[in-house]
This record gives structure tokens, C-alpha cells and sequence, in this order.
């Protein structure tokens, strides 16, 4: 193993690469991973020196606290590869704000900035050939943190790891999806972390999900937890619905994450000319249009799938399946907020640009 040290991160190289072993045409979402991974330690009121060593397992007490309390908040983030063999990263700045403070939710200390940038940057540099290029191709970036302090006392941990993990990415959810409207179950509940990327968030779903499922749905449409009127999540997405040529989601609050996918498609939806309206939107009002042959299109957005189109969905027992269309707002904007990420779209708005980092010249540098 070489040992190299750049700035202040520790970094350790695996001494043989697995990549001839992976079949990059066959991936399923978030099975394989690269060669290295980042780590940081906190323990005694501070966060120790990082290092970036080979992919491997953890040893951790089986009484540390995220087993028993589920102390964990993680991100989800991509790298493309443009025709030029360069990488870049999709406004990276968004989730390091959305990390801390998904972790000041769970009371977990913030991580420092620099750690973060400079950390990505170094391993993005060692596992730059995991990354190809053409689209629908990526490297999905899953920053974490998990509460390691030994002790089954239900109180917050004195020692943290924040680890880095990338897998390469080809599309999320493979095949149609259709959701179920949640009608009895909730994903979050006002004055609690809903907003945040916690790791509970996405166990609560998988039993209802399951549940759906067994009806015949892919996802779960989340409504809000006091009356189940008022649409808020898809799954693992913010969600969009198309009513007419108006494009309607749900505003943010604290049972709702602040999509950074969610941001670029408003963005994005504006600049092409799309009526834009970010207001509370009822169950009963999407039901109305969609007997009204006015519900064109739903869809969800995330970092994992970008944009995924919702081609049908079923409440109380109903079911209502969606039109067909040529040019979807689903597919016009997906391909614009690819072309963005890609680099292959100029930004004529600079909506994108000074968001974009490229991690060749500098990590965290700002065109
Ligand atoms: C995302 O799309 O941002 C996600 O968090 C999906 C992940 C849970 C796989």
C-alpha cells in the first residue's frame, strides 16, 4: 500500500483496483462500490484528521448508539464525466448545507467545510475511472454520518464517523412507476425531521411501501400527516404535478426535503416558459383534474433518479392512469438539467453555472 499525504487528508491506496471486475452496462443502483472510500473520525469535542483508504468494512461495538437510536444522516450527490473526460459535480454546495443540517436535527456536531470539499476532491481524483461518460451514466456520492459511541444510553453520541462511499450509477427506478396516494400512513410530521436526511425517514417508508407494493404500486405519494388532504412526497422524490401547462409543487417546510433537484427543476421549468406555482395542492384537486383529462403529468425528482415520470396512481381504491405525451414536461426538463450536468448545455440563465464545481481544477472552485 502507497501512503501519500495531500493537505490534510491521510490517504492510504488500495493496491489493486476491482473495476475490471464490474460490468458498467449491468449496474444496479447502489451495489457496487469504488476502490476507496473517505473517513473522519470525532471523538473528544473535535473531528479528527480525515483519511481516504481502500473501500472496506467497519468495526464498530455492537452497542454503538446508531444501532439502537438510529443516529445517521446521510446525502445523495452525483459526478459526471463530460466528452472532455472532465468531471464535475452538481451544485455540491446544496447537500454539504443539507448534511449539517439534517445533522444539527439529530444532534450530530457540524462537519467542517473544507474537510468536505477536499476530501471529495481527493477521492473523486483516486476513482476518476469509475466515473464514465454518455448519459444516464454517474457516480452516486453517498456522504454519511453514523453515531459510534459504544453504550445503549438514549442520549447523543460523544464520537461520530463521516464517511464518503461512491457507487457507479446508471437509472434508479428501472421500469414503470405508478404510486399509491398514502391514505392511513405518514412519512413525517410537522415539528419533526422529515426535512432532513435521516436515515429513519427512509425505514419508515419501507413498510408501507411494501404494503403499496403488494397493490400493484411501485411508490408511495406522501400526504400530510394531520389529514392526509395535501400532497407532499413521492417515495424518495419531491413531486411535481401537471395540471393544464401549469407545473404545481408543494412548498417546503419542516415534514418536507429541500430537493436540490427539486430547486434546478423550478429553475429550469421557469426558464423554458412553464408556469411555475409552489403552493399546497390537495388530493381532491388532482383527482378533479384527472377526471377532467387535465392531470397531464406527474413526476418525481431527486438526485438518484433526476426525473422520474408517474404513470399512474390509485387513492381509497381508485386507480387513474396518465396520458402518454410526446413532449413531457418530464422529459423537456430532465434533459435540460442533464444537459446541464453533462456540460454539454450552455447555461444561457447562469441559473447553473457559478453552481457547477469543477473538480479538476480545485475542488470547490467557482467558474
Ligand atoms: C435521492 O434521490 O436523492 C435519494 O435520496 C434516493 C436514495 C434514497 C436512494
Amino acid at each position: 500500500m502507497e501512503k501519500d499525504t495531500v493537505v490534510n487528508i491521510k490517504i492510504e491506496k488500495a493496491a489493486t483496483s476491482r473495476i475490471n471486475e464490474v460490468d458498467f452496462s449491468n449496474l444496479n443502483f447502489g451495489s457496487v462500490f469504488t476502490d476507496h472510500m473517505f473517513i473522519c473520525d470525532y471523538k473528544n469535542g473535535n473531528w479528527q484528521e480525515p483519511t481516504i483508504v481502500p473501500y472496506q468494512k467497519l468495526s464498530m461495538d455492537p452497542s454503538a448508539k446508531v444501532f439502537h437510536y438510529g443516529q445517521a444522516v446521510f446525502e445523495g450527490m452525483k459526478a459526471y464525466k463530460d466528452e472532455q473526460d472532465e468531471v464535475w459535480l452538481f451544485r455540491p454546495d446544496e447537500n454539504f448545507h443539507r448534511i449539517n443540517k439534517s445533522s444539527a436535527r439529530l444532534a450530530i456536531p457540524e462537519f467542517p467545510e473544507e474537510y468536505f470539499f477536499e476530501g471529495l476532491k481527493q477521492l473523486l481524483k483516486l476513482d476518476k475511472q469509475w466515473i464514465k461518460k454518455g448519459f444516464g451514466n454517474s457516480l452516486y456520492i453517498r456522504p454519511f454520518v453514523i453515531a459510534t459511541e459504544a453504550g445503549v444510553s438514549a442520549s447523543p453520541s460523544s464520537e461520530y464517523k463521516f464517511i464518503i462511499i461512491c457507487s457507479p450509477a446508471q437509472a434508479y427506478y428501472a421500469g414503470e412507476v405508478r404510486v399509491k396516494i398514502a391514505d392511513h400512513y405518514s412519512r413525517s410530521a410537522s415539528g419533526g425531521f422529515g426535512f432532513a436526511k435521516a436515515a429513519g425517514n427512509y425505514a419508515g417508508q419501507f413498510y408501507p411501501t411494501s404494503l403499496a407494493n403488494q397493490e400493484g404500486f411501485q411508490q408511495v405519494i406522501w400526504t400530510d400527516s394531520n389529514t392526509h388532504e395535501y400532497l407532499e412526497e413521492a417515495g424518495t422524490m419531491n413531486v411535481f404535478f401537471r395540471i393544464g401547462d401549469k407545473l404545481i409543487t408543494c412548498p417546503i417546510s419542516d415534514r418536507i426535503l429541500d430537493g436540490v433537484t427539486r430547486k434546478s427543476v423550478i429553475q429550469v421549468a421557469k426558464d423554458l416558459g412553464i408556469e411555475v406555482e409552489i403552493r399546497p395542492i390537495k388530493v381532491a384537486e388532482i383527482i378533479e383534474a384527472a377526471k377532467n383529462n387535465q392531470l397531464k403529468e406527474i413526476f418525481g425528482s431527486g438526485t438518484a433518479a433526476v426525473i422520474n415520470p408517474i404513470l399512474g396512481f390509485g387513492y381509497k381504491g381508485e386507480k387513474w392512469e396518465l396520458p402518454k405525451l410526446e413532449n413531457s414536461y418530464a422529459a423537456t426538463i430532465k434533459n435540460t438539467i442533464l444537459g446541464i450536468q453533462y456540460n454539454t448545455i450552455e447555461d444561457k440563465y447562469n441559473a447553473f453555472k457559478s453552481d457547477l464545481t469543477h473538480c479538476d481544477s480545485g475542488g470547490k472552485s467557482k467558474p
